[in-house]
């Protein structure tokens, strides 16, 4: 969801922008758009449209050597996706330039009680912003204009602000919007993502909320919300760009399905020391001091959640809630005594996320976010965090994350649980199975051809296989844009079943022995009234007729193994519909607005 990306240097400022923004395609965007300043001819040029950054890349040809530029992606939240629309904003007089990554929730007050009513060139809530410093502007230096209008602004913001008076000051200021600062010998790069910052900058210095940072030649200073000066922390980045590159896949997401048996494999390397699992003490004791869990996530993560909870109740005697993270941060339910919150999110920067730690701070109780970026914004605010190891997942559909979440999900389970089974050989033999059925991908091609023939598609399941059929029809419908369900097998002859017609594809899930049979029934029911039945079954609960069959691995990573034949048909369906895999229509990776 919208990225932006700054640079102040010595070096050509318009190609690492454009670079940067090329590494932010992944999040979701409509629209590209840059600025920057011309050296020769002191002014600002500006080129933005709808459609992708190398469109973008070409209507920038012409722009003269500069090195000073910010640029944006945007994903269409106030106003049509056109050029006007589109970052960068500028002010009236041409003074100032904006980018912003957020929603400005009074924009609507702001233009009538600041700007006389202006008439806007754009539908943007961005535009007030550089409206508003330009016309404060008038009466006051440039800085406090800025921090005038930062002060009225209710929302969410990362903001990157030029002025023409100034042409070696680049102004960056966030709240809830991620904010990141790298520098290299020859300058500094600010953008809303590492992967922007990591081929120019070895560390990283976060920006808190509310904090405005000002680049000026070649020194940064930040300033904390009430305008002191505070210090520019830089972490080290600890990223490697190579595998946020594609190799020789034709897609992210197929490379990162392709993943899976590495990502268990490197799970495995980090929390195990000498063939003995370690899990962070401090968790397992602030777990120990509640009554229940609460899971909190969307999309996908939820998913995870779902499993988890039913992997926690299997292994511990701790009672499990999970709850869409958009409904609780607003209508919470009745908590328990003490309850212990964790937040899954593969970006950690979910917005409906953030707004659920803000309620959970504020009543002071322990929460743990499980997500795959260590550096984001939920596992810095966070009490404690749980990293995934799944490698940068550029795909805006998320697959190795989901089987990393399933797995640090068990194994947390696992440690408090205090089980003894052999978990580290049950992985092993995980990544290995995963490895084996990976090997024959291709022969799902053929299935979701001949299967897929109609606009809908059902994933039915009991239990865990339940939890799976919602990720599969969700990955199905994300980027095949087919109308697919995820259904209890039991639940279906209560209501849905009245959709089943001729040859409505129906997949069943089965690795679970006590109700293996019960979804065979449910199978039956519907291939009586017309379904085409695809069976995906664990080797040892499997029969001839069944199309997928998948090698045994242990009962509690059955999950982590049952999710990859639906992944690649999600993937052959998109590809046999010419859809736009990596990047689905109306789809953002890191969700950053609520
Ligand atoms: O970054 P998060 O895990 O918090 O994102 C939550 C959802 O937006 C995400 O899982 C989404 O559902 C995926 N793109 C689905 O593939």
């Amino acid at each position: 969801m919208c990225g932006i990306v700054g640079y102040l240097g010595k070096e050509e400022a318009k190609d690492i922008v454009l670079n940067g923004l090329f590494k932010l395609e992944y999040r979701g965007y409509d629209s590209a758009g840059i600025s920057l300043y011309n050296n020769k001819d002191k002014r600002f040029e500006l080129f933005k449209d709808q459609g992708r950054v190398a469109h973008l890349e070409s209507l920038a040809k012409t722009a003269g050597a500069s090195n000073l530029a910010i640029g944006h992606t945007r994903w269409a939240t106030h106003g049509k996706v056109n050029q006007i629309n589109a970052h960068p904003h500028e002010s009236r007089s041409k003074r100032f330039v904006v980018v912003h990554n957020g929603v400005i929730e009074n924009y609507k007050s702001l233009r009538r009680d600041f700007l006389n009513g202006m008439t806007l060139d754009s539908e943007t809530d961005t535009e007030v912003i550089v409206q508003m410093i330009d016309t404060f502007a008038q009466n006051m230096s440039a800085k406090a204009a800025i921090q005038k209008t930062l002060g009225l602004l209710k929302g969410s913001y990362a903001l990157l602000i030029l002025d023409n008076k100034h042409p070696d000051r680049l102004v960056a200021a966030k709240n809830k919007s991620p904010l990141l600062l790298g520098k290299s010998d020859n300058g500094f790069i600010v953008a809303s993502d590492l992967v922007a910052l990591a081929k120019y900058s070895q560390n990283f210095a976060p920006l808190d909320d509310y904090s405005v940072a000002v680049i000026e030649g070649n020194q940064v200073r930040f300033f904390n919300k009430d305008h002191a000066p505070q210090e520019v922390i830089f972490e080290p980045m600890d990223f490697d760009d190579d595998l946020a590159e594609m190799g020789p896949y034709p897609h992210f997401m197929l490379k990162e399905i392709m993943e899976q048996p590495l990502v268990v494999r490197t799970i495995i390397n980090k929390y195990f020391e000498d063939e003995r699992l370690v899990m962070k003490p401090e968790i397992l004791a602030a777990m120990a001091q509640s009554d229940r869990v609460y899971i909190l996530a969307a999309g996908t993560s939820m998913h995870a959640g779902f499993v988890g909870k039913s992997l926690f109740e299997k292994m511990t005697d701790m009672p499990v809630e999970v709850h869409i993270a958009s409904e609780f941060a607003y209508h919470p339910p009745t908590l328990s005594k003490k309850p212990f919150f964790v937040l899954i999110s593969q970006s950690g920067e979910t917005a409906d996320l953030r707004a659920c730690l803000m309620h959970i701070k504020s009543l002071n109780h322990q929460v743990i976010t499980i997500t795959n970026v260590r550096t984001s914004t939920l596992a810095r605010e966070a009490n404690h965090f749980l990293e995934i190891f799944a490698g940068p997942e550029i795909a805006v559909a998320s697959t190795k994350a989901y089987t990393a979440q399933l797995i640090v999900l068990t194994l947390l389970a696992y440690a408090y649980g205090k089980q003894t089974f052999d978990i580290r050989k049950a992985l092993s033999e995980l990544a290995h199975a995963m490895e084996s059925y990976l090997t024959d991908y291709e022969t799902i091609e053929m299935l979701a051809k001949t299967v897929l023939t109609k606009r809908n598609a059902f994933f039915i399941g009991r239990g865990v296989d339940y939890y799976v059929s919602l990720e599969a029809a969700l990955k199905l419908k994300e980027i095949s844009y087919l109308q697919a369900e995820g259904f209890a097998a039991g639940e279906l002859k209560h209501g849905t079943i009245a959709l089943i017609e001729e040859d409505t594809p129906v997949f069943g899930l089965i690795s679970d022995k006590r109700i293996a049979l019960n979804t065979r029934s449910n199978l039956d029911e519907v291939r009586s009234r017309g379904a085409r039945t695809v069976t995906i079954a664990i080797e040892s609960l499997s029969e001839d007729e069944d199309a997928i069959v998948l090698p045994d691995v242990h009962e509690y990573l059955r999950p982590a193994m049952m999710v990859i034949p639906t992944q690649l048909i999600s993937y052959y369906a998109a590809l046999q519909r010419g859809c736009d895999i990596d990047k689905p229509r109306n789809l953002a990776k890191s969700v950053t607005v609520e």
